[in-house]
């Protein structure tokens, strides 16, 4: 959906009379988890057919109102992404690579007959959530503000039609590891009764209901001892696609030498941007990559035979994580040693450098928010 004549947005900024006092702040800062707890603002932005988008505004973060015949609660027009913004050595804040999740989300918009955000509109919501809560982004190693965009129809009515209004947000929660283990590995569960996306699907877009849809078989890896799932192809439940909320990576072989491979993006894969990044850092670090077909098969062969070192996942909100197990119907294996690999920690630290600003940044990600 493209809006004819759109007029250029200003925000409104409507900042709160009463923001958490600092040492409240602070405590909540400590230990954060993901996705806890919240900042004290929040973005809008209204859409509505034949006006576009209109009434940005920065406001207190409060809870909406909403009719019970909300279009979003009945159909799930409703799409959001995920990014971060990482605090810099000289105490500054930087976001990575916001246009690129702008970008995502108007695909994912378009997939779901939603009005197209444009990215200068994105960003600019970004930049100003992310100065008004400054103080909110946290300075430990490993912490970060995870920044949650996203948008949901607000008319009210049950024909199945794509809706005529729009409400777009951003919220803003301090962020520690995803996994509460760290950087351990984490082991995973090959689904084969579910999956989370088919060709011709949304498997591509980032909406609501594509996770809604995961839940039944996350538990059902849990109920195998597993931390995550991990989805095939909905043809022949044989093609590794990608792991919960991360994108999958392979490594072969080993030291300078080792070759990344991840699954090529088949329609059916969400195309993460940390999954984009390390193909080009692994370019840049002197590895060989490739995005092609892998199959399960293979995975377990090559874990037998040691051809296979190494199998990490990556995300916004997972940062790197290794995968040390894998059970399936067709048995169970040991990835590596086990281990987080030499090749997922390298992996790991340069992205982590790059993002916290401690390492040069060659193609220009880091956004800085000034
Ligand atoms: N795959 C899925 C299903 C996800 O939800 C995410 C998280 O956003 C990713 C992959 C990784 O994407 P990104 O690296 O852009 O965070
Ligand atoms: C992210 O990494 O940003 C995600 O969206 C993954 C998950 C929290 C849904």
């Amino acid at each position: 959906m493209t809006t004819p004549n759109q007029a250029p947005i200003t925000f409104e900024l409507k900042p709160s009379a009463n923001p958490l006092p600092a040492v409240e702040r602070a405590a909540r800062l400590t230990n954060p988890g993901f996705g806890r707890i919240f900042t004290d603002h929040m973005v809008t932005i209204r859409w509505t057919e034949g006006r576009g988008w209109h009434d940005a505004q920065l406001t207190p973060y409060a809870p909406l109102e909403m009719d019970p015949a909300n279009m979003t609660l009945h159909y799930g027009q409703s799409i959001f992404e995920g990014l971060k913004a990482y605090r810099q050595p000289d105490g500054s804040v930087a976001t990575f690579r916001p246009e690129a999740n702008a970008e995502r989300f108007q695909n994912s918009a378009r997939r779901l007959a939603m009005p197209e955000l444009p990215t200068e509109t994105f960003v600019k919501a970004v930049e100003l959530l992310v100065q008004q809560e400054r103080d909110w982004v946290p300075s430990e190693p490993e912490q970060s503000l995870y920044l949650r965009p996203f948008m949901f129809a607000t008319e009210v009515g049950l024909g199945v039609r794509p809706a005529n209004e729009f409400l777009f947000m951003i919220i803003a929660s301090p962020a520690g590891a995803y996994f509460p283990g760290g950087v351990q590995p984490v082991s995973v569960w090959l689904s084969e009764d579910y999956v989370r996306a088919a060709p011709g699907g949304t498997g591509a877009a980032k909406c609501a209901g594509n996770y809604a849809a995961s839940l039944v078989a996350q538990a059902q890896a849990a109920a195998k001892g597993c931390d995550q799932v991990v989805w095939l192809d909905a043809a022949e439940h044989k093609w590794v696609e990608e792991m919960g909320g991360m994108n999958l990576y392979f490594v072969y072989g080993e030291g300078d030498d080792a070759r990344i491979v991840t699954p090529a993006l088949s329609g059916a894969l969400l195309p993460g941007i940390t999954r984009a990044s390390l193909l080009t850092m692994a370019a840049d670090l002197g590895h060989t990559t490739e995005e092609r077909r892998i199959s399960t098969d293979e995975w377990k062969q090559g874990n037998a035979d040691g051809t296979l070192t190494e199998v990490f996942a990556c995300g916004t909100a997972a940062v790197i994580t290794p995968v040390g197990s894998v059970k399936s119907e067709g048995g169970d294996w040991t990835v590596g040693a086990g281990e987080p690999g030499p090749v997922t920690l390298k992996f790991r630290k340069a992205l982590l450098d790059l993002q916290g600003g401690h390492a040069a940044d060659p193609h220009g990600w880091m956004h800085p928010i000034v």
